[in-house]
Formats: structure tokens, sequence, C-alpha cells
């Protein structure tokens, strides 16, 4: 027996070999001309992609198409009842969709393309499925900014639904890796290709406003932060429990990694895992620490919360302490996901 230089225990397994990727994997491509062809061929065919945004990564399919729309609730394993956005290159695109009045015209022409979803009519002759808006009878569009996704849409030539790319309940993927451990086996061998755009600049997903009613509602926080809404639209509520499931990434869990997560943490135990926000060498302690931002940049932390939560739901630890992040700005989104985080599990 070959001497082992590392230990003497001959059941320790040294550099066991990685099980083989799933023959259904998706592919990794770097954007470029032949990326995109290939992506167009496969959404037209009703076939999934998954692209970047400047939010999130989406897990995109022909909005047009019955059979792909439902081959992304089925990846993603989401309720029916929970609607998809629909992202488009531009406001004409939008008009095909749904009826765009002066108040939703203002708000595209000031945030579009940008991390702004709006809530509106469906139009009657929209060549939408049905399926995308679960029966309601709105839609919820966006134009995002992320040059990947916007080439990706003129590649197609069609509205393309994009959830973000991860399994219903989990947190959402801010890189092509991320995708990748969403979906081993392809979602069923659906998502065949995800177009590598790097890190998402925001890493968190949109703001959604809903504008169907007399006064805006907001539905789910994001970087376009109700005070600028209000500087160009007037009053904006925010949407309740009592809204009830107007938009279902407001059930209260979700985004939720394996670990049970505890916040506005002031100590950190042993076993725990500790997510940082700002100078932290007053908290003494943990099995591993991130920080969202050494400096206390809510921008930075915003684009680092979903990596750094992943990269901490590791086997073995307890759980996530996080430290408290400031309830203003980008901080009402980033602690809107990180209560739902902490939510019991349903
Ligand atoms: O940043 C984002 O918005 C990302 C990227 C990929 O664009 N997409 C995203 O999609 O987060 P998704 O499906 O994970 O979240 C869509 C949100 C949900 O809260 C959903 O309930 C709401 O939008 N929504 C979609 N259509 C709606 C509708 N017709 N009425 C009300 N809410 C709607
Ligand atoms: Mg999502």
């Amino acid at each position: 027996m070959p001497h082992n230089p590392c230990c003497d225990d001959p059941n320790h397994h040294h550099d066991a070999p990685a099980p083989p990727p799933h023959p259904d994997r998706p592919r990794v491509l770097p954007p470029g001309p032949a990326a995109y062809a290939e992506a167009a061929e496969t959404l037209t065919a009703g076939n999934l992609v998954a692209m970047p945004t400047e939010t999130v990564y989406g897990l995109a399919g022909d909005a047009g198409n019955d059979a792909a729309v439902a081959a992304i609730f089925a990846a993603k394993g989401r309720p029916s009842f929970n609607p998809l956005i629909v992202h488009v290159a531009d406001v004409g695109a939008a008009e095909a969709l749904v009826h765009v009045d002066d108040r939703a015209a203002r708000a595209m022409e000031m945030w579009w393309p940008g991390p702004l979803t709006l809530v509106l009519p469906r139009r009657a002759d929209a060549p939408l499925s049905l399926l995308v808006s679960a029966g309601l009878d709105t839609v919820a569009v966006r134009s995002p900014a992320h040059p990947v996704a916007r080439a990706l849409i003129l590649a197609a030539d069609r509205p393309l639904a994009a959830p973000s790319a991860n399994v219903s309940g989990h947190v959402s993927p801010t890189t092509p890796m991320h995708v990748v451990e969403e979906f081993p086996d392809g979602g069923g061998a659906r998502l065949r290709l995800i177009l590598a755009g790097g890190r998402c600049a925001i890493g968190v997903e949109s703001t959604v406003l809903d504008l169907t009613g007399d006064r805006p509602l907001l539905l789910r926080p994001g970087s376009v932060t109700r005070e600028e809404l209000e500087s160009v639209l007037g009053p904006v509520d925010v949407a309740t429990a009592a809204d009830g499931v107007k938009a279902p990434g407001m059930l209260i869990s979700h985004y939720a990694p394996g670990l049970p997560v505890r916040l506005d943490a002031t100590t950190v135990g042993d076993n725990e895992a500790l997510l940082a926000f700002g100078p932290d060498q007053f908290l003494r302690g943990g099995a591993v620490r991130l920080n969202l931002s050494n400096n206390g940049d809510l921008t930075e932390a915003a684009a680092n919360l979903f990596a750094m939560l992943r990269a901490l739901d590791r086997p073995g630890l307890s759980g996530i302490a996080v430290m408290p992040v400031p309830d203003r700005g980008l901080g009402i989104a980033i602690n809107d996901r990180l209560r739902r985080a902490a939510a019991p599990r349903t």
C-alpha cells in the first residue's frame, strides 16, 4: 500500500473525484453574435435561456408560447398562480402588450431601461400566453438595462418571460454559476444555455409597481425607491398582507437559504455564520464571516446580498446571523429580502 503523505487513515479519501455533471447540465456561453443567435433559436424552439440582467439572472422563455411558459413554472417548481415579468426592449414593445397611460409613460421615460417593473392592464390582443399572467387581466412589464439581456430580447425578437433563475423559494442568482447550482439538470432539460454576463450590478430584484389602481401601489421594494417614485408619480401606497397575494414574491418565506437566518444579530455563536454589515470588528466569533459592505455602503451590500447568503449556507453550521442593515434607500429592499429569508419556512 502506498504511503499516504497526508494522514494514516486508510479510509480517508483524498481528492475524491467529483460526480460527473448531469448530461442535461446547461452550457455557459460568453456573449457574442454566435451565442445570441443560438440563444434566439433556443427560445424560438420553446426552450429556456438564462440571461443576466442588472438585478439578478432571469430564466427566460418565449412569453407568447404556453409550453415555454409552462416549462419555466415546471423548472422553478413555482406555484402557477404566481405571474411572471415580461421583458421587452422598449416602450413601443410594451405598448403591444399592455395599455400605457400618461402615468405609466412618465414612469417608463424616467426609469426605462432599468430596474422598474410596471403592472399594467393587459391588452385584449396581447400576443402573450395566458399562463404568463396566471389568469390575471394585468401584465408585469420591464425593460432591462443589461446589454446582454437587451441583445437577447432583440435577437429573439419577442417578449421574454423571465422570473429569477432559481428554484422557487431559493435565493436569487447573481452569477452564472449560481444558475448552474440551481438547475444542475437543466431544469428538466429545458434550460439549455446560460449567457454569462458577470456579476449583477444591483443584486436585488426590480422594484414592482402596480399602476392599475387610482394610486400607484408598491408591490415589491427594489433599487428604485418609494421616495424616487413619489417624486415623479405623487403618493405611492405600499402593499401589505391585506393586498393579498397580489405579487406572490410577497409570500412571506422566500429567498431562503437552507440554514435558519437570524436578523439584527448583536452577538454571534461559535457554530454560526456571520453576515456582517459595516465595520464589524466589535462583533467577535462565528465559524465563518462575510461582510456585505465594510464601509456601510448599501449599494455594495445589495450587490453582495444573495451571493453571500449562498456562500455562508454551509452544511454543519447552525445558522446565519445577520447584523442590522439601515432601513433606508436600498436598505429597504435588502431588509425585505432578509425578512423573507428569516421567515418560518412553509
Ligand atoms: O429583477 C427582476 O424583476 C427579475 C429579473 C430576472 O428581471 N425578475 C423577477 O421575476 O424577479 P420574478 O418572477 O421572480 O418576480 C416577479 C414579481 C413577483 O413578485 C410576481 O408576483 C410579480 O412580479 N408579478 C408579476 N406579474 C404580476 C401581475 N400581473 N400582477 C402583480 N404582480 C405581478
Ligand atoms: Mg424570484
